[in-house]
């Protein structure tokens, strides 16, 4: 017998189990199925965000991030340290903690809200009426075999790792972003393919704990997705803390030995270089999951790119079948995906929602942190409008002084005839928590004149971006 629901939900990430629960809020039957599996067989929900991405990496950033304050700067507080030491695998264990910590809290969310999880794996079997019918084979602890019929299917099926066709991933030598997350020494020498953002936040990590870590991108120019300005502030300050960065990079064989790993390449000039590793992290960017999903069989199209094809309202080419998240278009982002698993909710309800590209942040966990909103000066030159540009340096902030972190600037874009803002691009302190007020800026139309006019709290490192805001009118206070 088949269990019948109103919403099932593929997959149990941010995209997925935010989906499930905004659906239960509106009052469907609601079932979320996902083949996360912790190392017990216990279910792992969260998807790729929680057990392999956003949360862990956030966790070591920190781990490695305050190892690397209390060698380099705590000797500026007057605070002396003796015999300094870093336990790697007590870190990974903090991980693992916090990671299993946001595993419960979700399966704690589903219960709250009446979601019947199922802990398996789900492919369409065909219509069912207006509906479909599912199968969901077991993982894990779980040994039963489910049918399960639904009338709205919401596919969150999210991504994985792309391989570099010269060196598959074996998370021994050649690792993914879980090698990367669950390395339990520090290696010699780590090399990094994709100077991207999670080639900068693990190399970043590795590099802290001590390895020497080198990052060979294929692309001509360093972090070409962030404003200019920004991504040059970001290239020297990382070159100061030893990461090694080589551009125009195109890989041309990788020898995965016993002991060690030679990459051999082209460089920025073509000429041929070699490179030997310890460890390699491959971090090229991510693939859609759906292999397994039966999508042949029920004619669920795919997008060029192997991405499941949705309209703006993340609709299907099926009926009642929706698909949100990684697995779509669109920025790969915890943050996305949830905003648009809420969406598709309220759409089942008859509402009217709208996700907004547009504002959607970008943040890179790096020290400093890189967060934007909007558009960046090159996009705007490219498409011919004109803005006017304020900058301001943290330098010239008291709080940035007193937290003894004055690294980079605050730039806002506006229009330059009606002054609405048009993006906000941030390296510096807390600039993850900064970028709100760009997105909220965006969101309600602001003119840069409005940020300008707002009182913002002294000592803040807020002020910089209300400065910023000043600079952009010719009259910056502090700057
Ligand atoms: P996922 O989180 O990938 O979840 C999909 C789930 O569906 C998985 O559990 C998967 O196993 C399951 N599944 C797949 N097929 C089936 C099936 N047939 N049946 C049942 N279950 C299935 N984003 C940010 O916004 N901020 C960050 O700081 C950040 N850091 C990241 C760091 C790393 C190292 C990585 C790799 C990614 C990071 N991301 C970050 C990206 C973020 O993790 C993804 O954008 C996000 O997880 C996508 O959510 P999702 O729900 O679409 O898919
Ligand atoms: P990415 O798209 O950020 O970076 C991949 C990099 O690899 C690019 O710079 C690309 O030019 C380069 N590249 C591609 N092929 C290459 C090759 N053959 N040789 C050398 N370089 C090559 O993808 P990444 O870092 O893998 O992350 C995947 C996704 O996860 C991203 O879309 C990102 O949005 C998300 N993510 C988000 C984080 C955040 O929000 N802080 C943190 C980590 C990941």
């Amino acid at each position: 017998m088949a269990s019948a629901f109103d919403v099932v939900v593929i997959g149990a990430g941010p995209g997925g189990y935010i989906a499930a629960i905004r659906a239960a809020q509106l009052g469907f039957t609601v079932a979320c199925v996902d083949d996360g599996v912790r190392a017990d067989g216990k279910p792992a929900p969260g998807g790729t965000c929680t057990n392999v991405g956003c949360i862990p990496s956030k966790a070591l950033l920190q781990s490695s991030e305050h190892f690397d304050t209390a060698r380099a700067h705590f000797s500026e507080h007057g605070i002396g340290l003796k015999d300094l030491s870093i336990d790697v695998p007590k870190m990974i264990a903090r991980k693992a903690k916090i990671v299993q910590q946001t595993n419960e809290g979700i399966l704690y969310l589903f219960k709250k809200n009446k979601i019947t999880f199922f802990q398996g794996r789900a492919a369409f079997e065909g219509k069912e009426g207006n509906g479909w019918r599912l199968n969901v084979s077991p993982v894990g602890v779980n040994k039963n075999a489910e049918t399960l019929t639904a009338a709205h299917v919401i596919v969150a099926t999210g991504s994985s790792p792309r391989a570099l066709p010269e060196a598959p991933f074996d998370n021994k030598r050649v690792l993914d972003n879980e090698g990367a997350l669950a390395l339990t020494e520090t290696p010699k020498r780590l090399g990094v393919v994709g100077a991207g953002v999670i080639g900068l936040e693990m190399g970043s990590v590795w590099r802290r704990l001590g390895a020497e870590v080198t990052l060979l991108e294929a692309l001509p120019e360093f972090l070409g997705v962030a404003d200019a300005a920004v991504a040059k502030e970001a290239a020297k300050l990382f070159k100061a803390q030893g990461l090694v960065i080589h551009t125009g990079v195109k890989i041309t064989g990788v020898k995965n030995g016993a002991k060690e790993l030679a990459v051999e390449y082209t460089d920025a000039t073509g000429a041929a270089q070699k490179a030997v590793f310890d460890k390699l992290i491959v971090s090229i960017g991510r693939v859609p999951n759906t292999r397994g999903l039966n999508a042949e069989a029920v004619g669920l199209a795919l997008d060029e790119r192997g991405f499941i094809a949705v309209d703006d309202h993340c609709r299907t080419n099926l009926p009642n079948v929706w698909a949100i998240g990684d697995v779509v278009r669109g920025p790969m982002l915890a943050h996305k995906a949830e905003e648009e698993g809420v969406a598709v909710a309220e759409r089942l309800a008859g509402q009217k929602p709208h996700v907004d590209f547009n504002t959607v942040p970008f943040v890179i966990y790096t020290s400093p942190e890189i967060a934007w909103v909007g558009k960046t000066e090159q996009q705007l030159k490219a498409a011919g409008v004109s803005y006017r540009a304020g900058s301001v340096p943290f330098m010239a902030n008291g709080r940035a002084r007193a937290l003894g972190d004055t690294r980079g600037f605050v730039k806002w874009l506006a229009d330059a005839a009606t002054d609405r803002v048009l993006g906000l691009h941030i390296i510096g302190p807390m600039a993850s928590e900064l970028v709100m007020e760009g997105v909220t800026a965006m969101e309600f139309g602001a003119a840069s004149e409005d940020i300008a006019r707002i009182c913002h709290a002294h000592p803040t490192l807020t002020e910089t971006v209300k400065e910023a805001a000043l600079a952009l009118d010719g009259r910056a206070l502090n700057f």
